[in-house]
């Protein structure tokens, strides 16, 4: 098997704290994602001089908070992924696959940083930003959809214990 940039000193698995963050963000993202039409209203209540529901004026500031933590937790989540790398892919892992596991995992990685970014943009500053992040939804979406469906396949199809990876520290 070659050796890939995403191999740092041969590491074997995935830190206690990289696992914790995976799940972590991964949570507040799904909140992000379930919930984010509720900055879109608020934001529309007060453009359209109305007042919007305490619920949604809630779920809005929650919106607020969750997508400066994502960035924040993000931040330390690169830093660790620099430093401590990532295991190689299982073994008979073929080439293309090898690249699809890496290119998804930067985009996540792309996608973490940007749409809160932009969010933030767009909730200072308005449109452009604010379509570019509503833009980001479906995205996000479908590559999550593809991200778990390859582990459950590679875990329960493959069983190469690659969901294992992300559950236990190594
Ligand atoms: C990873 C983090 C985030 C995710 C996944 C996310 C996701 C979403 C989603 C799904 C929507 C609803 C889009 C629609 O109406 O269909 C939305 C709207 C919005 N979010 Fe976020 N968001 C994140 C972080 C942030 C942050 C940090 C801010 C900063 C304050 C923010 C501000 C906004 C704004 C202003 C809107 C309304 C956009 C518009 O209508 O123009 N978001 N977000
Ligand atoms: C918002 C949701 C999610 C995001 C943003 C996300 C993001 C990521 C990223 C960036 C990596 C690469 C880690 C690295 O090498 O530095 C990763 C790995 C992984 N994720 Fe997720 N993930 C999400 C949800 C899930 C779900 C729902 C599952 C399981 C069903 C899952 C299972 C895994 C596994 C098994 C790995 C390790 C892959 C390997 O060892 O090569 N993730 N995830």
């Amino acid at each position: 098997m070659t050796m890939t940039t995403d191999q740092i000193g041969g590491v074997q698995g995935y830190t206690i704290y990289q696992i914790g963050l995976h799940w972590v963000i991964a949570a507040l993202v799904f909140v992000q994602l379930i919930f984010g039409e509720s900055m879109t209203e608020a934001i529309e209540a007060v453009e359209e001089g109305k007042t919007a529901s305490a619920l949604t004026g809630n779920l809005a500031g929650m919106h607020y908070y969750f997508g400066i933590a994502i960035l924040a937790l993000v931040a330390v989540r690169l830093a660790l992924r620099l430093k401590n790398g990532a295991p190689p892919p299982p073994t008979e892992t073929s080439r293309a696959i090898e690249l699809a596991g890496s290119v998804s995992h930067w985009l996540f990685y792309a996608l973490l940083v940007v749409v809160p970014v932009t969010g933030l943009l767009g909730y200072y500053y308005g449109d452009p930003y604010g379509e570019w992040h509503t833009f980001a939804k479906p995205v996000f979406i479908g590559l999550i959809a593809l991200h778990a469906a390859a582990s459950l396949y590679h875990q329960f199809w493959r069983k190469d214990g690659l969901l294992t990876r992300m559950l236990k520290p190594k």
